[in-house]
């Protein structure tokens, strides 16, 4: 593939997660370069740039995405600048991977879902990597193969060793539970019609709003039911797993090869520290997806629109659940015919 082939990424946000897709982006993906970066932190973004191979740097997010030398965005900015910025994307036309959630808020992700129905093209995609990773592949698999029979249940599992002090059960849901959402909603290939949510702080000592243990029940389409833990303080390690339970089996994501080990008096393998060991597999997949789906004008393989706004429904019930204690519907209208 000569230079002009190279799809022309600009990366806006270059924490954590951004500055790994940007490496994922410049070692894994042959068809696409980063030329521009940007970061509120000018420090993170030179460092990002520099591991790009020495990409640009933008003034602003408006400048990087109206730049004639990008031609797709990726964003990675914390979740409340989302759908702003994937707004300015579909304004200038530019296909964008916007890292979950799509929005905070169910009008944001109602204006990023007109928006790209306006367009006429389909230019977003959302970031829910758990579609990439081979063992979450490998369950759907399994229900896809008539073995085990038609999915009746979904059992998730999330857990982060920890986050910032005081974080309340709304931010849990928006930023960490939208995965097991859209998990359930992708494995079943059902929608949620109805949740209920109940959720405790784990330590006395923490913030009494704190709620970092949730449980979330979920009833969905064509009599499917799903249930998930979210616990962002487990104080061990980083881990995701999902199970379904089928009509005449189940399926249930298992660890990565690790070597299990014997010392000390223990015989085990390590849990990984954070999601970005965990998923890189999953990352690196979903990129050549995104940019291969650019290069063939096929559509990309991971979340839509709609899913991004599917899982924000849920959120927003979620939240309200929560703080009702009652179950409360999901009100989601009929996918539009642009998203089949
Ligand atoms: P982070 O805090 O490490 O990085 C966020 C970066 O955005 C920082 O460098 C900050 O300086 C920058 N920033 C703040 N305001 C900005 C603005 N207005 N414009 C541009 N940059 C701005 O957070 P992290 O973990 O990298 O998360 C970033 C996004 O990625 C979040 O939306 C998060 O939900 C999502 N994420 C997704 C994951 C996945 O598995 N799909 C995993 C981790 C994060």
């Amino acid at each position: 593939m000569n230079d002009s082939q190279l799809t022309r990424v600009g990366v806006i946000g270059t924490g954590g997660m951004g500055s790994r897709h940007v490496v994922n982006l410049h070692r894994y993906v042959g068809g696409a370069t980063v030329t521009t970066v940007y970061d509120l932190d000018q420090g993170k973004a030179a460092q990002a740039a520099d591991q790009a191979g020495g990409a640009s740097i933008a003034d602003d997010p408006i400048q990087l995405i109206q730049s004639p030398n990008v031609d797709a965005v990726l964003i990675a900015s914390p979740d409340d600048t989302h759908a702003r910025m994937t707004l300015a994307c579909l304004e200038a036309g530019k296909p964008v991977l916007c890292e979950k959630p799509l929005a905070t808020t169910v009008d944001d992700a109602v204006e990023v879902l007109d928006a790209e129905i306006g367009c006429g093209r389909r230019l977003v995609s959302v970031g829910f990597m758990r579609r990439f990773d081979p063992q979450h592949l490998a369950v759907k698999q399994a229900a896809l193969s008539d073995e085990i029979g038609r999915p009746l249940l979904f059992k998730g599992v999330h857990r982060n060793a920890s986050v910032a002090f005081g974080i309340s059960g709304a931010t849990v849901l928006t930023n960490s539970a939208g995965h097991d959402f859209d998990s359930a909603r992708w494995l079943l290939g059902e929608e949620v019609q109805e949740v209920y949510v109940r959720g405790l702080r784990s330590r006395p000592e923490l913030h009494p709003d704190t709620r970092d243990l949730l449980v979330i029940e979920m009833v969905l389409s064509n009599n499917c039911m799903a249930v998930a833990e979210v616990y962002v303080n487990d104080s061990y390690g980083y881990e995701v797993s999902a199970e379904l339970v089928c009509q005449s089996g189940a399926a249930v994501t298992m660890q990565p090869d690790l070597a299990l080990v014997r010392a000390g008096g223990h015989r085990g393998h390590r849990v990984p520290s954070d999601w970005l060991s965990r998923f890189q597999d999953a990352y690196v997949a979903e990129l050549l997806d995104w940019i291969g789906s650019i290069q063939s004008e096929q559509p990309f393989h991971g979340a839509s629109t709609w899913d991004g706004y599917a899982a924000m429904m849920v959120t927003s019930a979620c939240i309200q659940s929560l703080g009702s204690g009652a179950v409360v519907p999901v009100l989601l209208p009929e996918k539009p015919d642009f998203y089949r």
